[in-house]
């Protein structure tokens, strides 16, 4: 089977490495000259674990290729993968379509041979119907099946988790169509070691990722909205969500206090979901969305005060190490960063951030270039009246204390993410806040 797959950003870039993995021969079509060149040569572009290995031993066996062209694909491929960026719109709570709808409109006039195009992007149910319908107007005498077949790849475990993933889910509204067949050869190798295959309709298949995005998101701040209550009652939100993780019915994953969440899939995925249930005339189903979006916008807030409080009431002319910018340890992506946001809010201010992450410096100083960047963890915090941890990278959890107290002008820390020793910390006197 020869596999396209369209947009290699985090999401295609893996799919197509992974694919290639897995034995298929995949032809990566990706518009962005620049991104595409580092594919060719082998580096990707962005930080994510074991991408980097895969994508040379696949391009260097051949079974990987990269273009630009259009043409090219269209006439190689036999499925197409559309792994594009759905932004949400700007100043509205909705997705952009326009470069998923641009794959459609540009590939499928090309297309000389029956084939299956598969979306990957997470999109707003009613997507996959509606490109069906315009797959079907511009093919010319052949048929272009549109089916969907969401990801759920978690950046950090991107490769892992799509060589491995917890189940497949394939939407497809064509009966007797090819799609089915076709993702039975395309994960072969995945079905037979026992991955779930979960076929349905093109809607369910929509709504099964923005669903269980909407879930992770609604657990998040739900411990985080018990975060505030407990902080009210001068309880321990750690013990009691070690206690609730027990249940079986709760579980202790995506229960952990903190900033709260960011990158360039839940806050935009769950707003997007918001504004087509809207569309639906279900807007009420989803009201709660909006609480689960306001708690954790108020997280980044709340860290700001818990700062300014540390800092004697003001953060005017106070030096701040703020340690971290990726959304997640694990990742460069800065998209809807928590610690970026915050970082921002306090030098709005008055405060001179300097900020330090292990991977994220390219992306943070394009996304903030008036923030200030140090290259270590000792430079980020020479002189620094505080110390903030906001991402969780292994490099900050393992801070030694009582060295880096050698470099900073007043002990106290914020933990953002619950990651830190506290009585390490403590005992090597500092004052730890979180
Ligand atoms: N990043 C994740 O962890 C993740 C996980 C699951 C699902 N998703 C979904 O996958 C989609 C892609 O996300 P991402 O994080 O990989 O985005 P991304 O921005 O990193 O990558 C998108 C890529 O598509 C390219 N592109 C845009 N228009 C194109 C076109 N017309 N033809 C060819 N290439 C084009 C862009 O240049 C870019 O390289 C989104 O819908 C996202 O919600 C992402």
């Amino acid at each position: 089977m020869k596999i396209v797959v369209v947009g290699l950003g985090y999401l295609g870039a893996t799919h197509a490495a992974c694919m290639a993995e897995l034995g298929h021969d995949v032809l990566g079509l990706e518009t962005d000259v620049t991104r595409l060149e580092a594919l060719r040569a082998g580096r990707v572009p962005f930080y994510e674990p074991e991408l980097e290995v895969l994508l040379q031993s696949t391009l260097e066996s051949g079974k990987l290729r990269v273009t630009q062209s259009y043409q090219e694909a269209a006439d190689w491929g036999d499925a197409f993968f559309i792994a594009v960026g759905t932004p949400q719109r700007k100043g509205e709570y909705a997705a952009d379509l326009r470069y998923v709808e641009s794959v459609i409109e540009e590939l499928v006039p090309l297309i000389q041979r029956d084939c299956v195009i598969f979306g990957k992007s997470t999109v707003p149910v009613g997507t996959c119907a509606r490109l069906a319908d315009r797959a079907a107007e511009l093919a010319k005498d052949v048929v272009v099946e549109v089916a969907w077949n969401p990801e759920f790849l978690r950046e950090g475990h991107a490769v892992q988790d799509t060589l491995r993933p917890d189940r497949l889910v394939l939407g497809t509204d064509a009966e007797g169509g090819l799609a089915v067949v076709y993702a039975q050869t395309i994960y072969k190798s995945l079905l037979e070691s026992g991955i779930p295959f979960l076929v349905m309709d093109c809607a369910s298949a929509e709504l099964v990722k923005v669903a269980a995005n909407a879930f992770l998101a609604t657990k998040i701040s739900f411990i985080n909205a018990i975060a505030e209550v407990s902080e009210a009652a001068g309880a321990d939100v750690n013990r009691i969500a070690e206690a609730i993780g027990y249940d079986e019915r709760i579980g202790n994953k995506f229960l952990k206090a903190g900033i709260g969440f960011g990158g360039g899939c839940l806050p935009k995925d769950i707003r997007a979901f918001m504004a087509r249930a809207g569309e639906l005339g279900a807007a009420e189903a989803l009201g709660f969305l909006r609480e689960v979006d306001n708690i954790n916008m108020r997280r980044r807030n709340r860290v700001v005060d818990i700062a300014k409080k540390s800092c004697r009431g003001s953060l005017l002319n106070k030096k701040i190490a703020v340690l971290g910018a990726a959304f997640k340890p694990n990742s460069d992506d800065v998209r809807d960063s928590p610690a970026l946001n915050i970082a921002g809010q306090m030098q709005l201010q008055g405060s001179t951030v300097v900020v330090y992450d292990p991977k994220a410096m390219e992306n943070s100083k394009r996304l903030f270039p008036t923030l200030e960047y140090a290259s270590s963890v000792a430079d980020a915090c020479d002189n620094a009246d505080l110390v903030m941890v906001l991402t969780e990278w292994g490099e900050f959890t393992e801070i030694d204390p009582i060295r880096l107290r050698e470099v900073v002008r007043e002990a106290t820390v914020v933990d953002g993410r619950f990651c830190l020793d506290r009585d390490r910390w403590v005992s090597a006197g500092w004052t730890y806040h979180a």
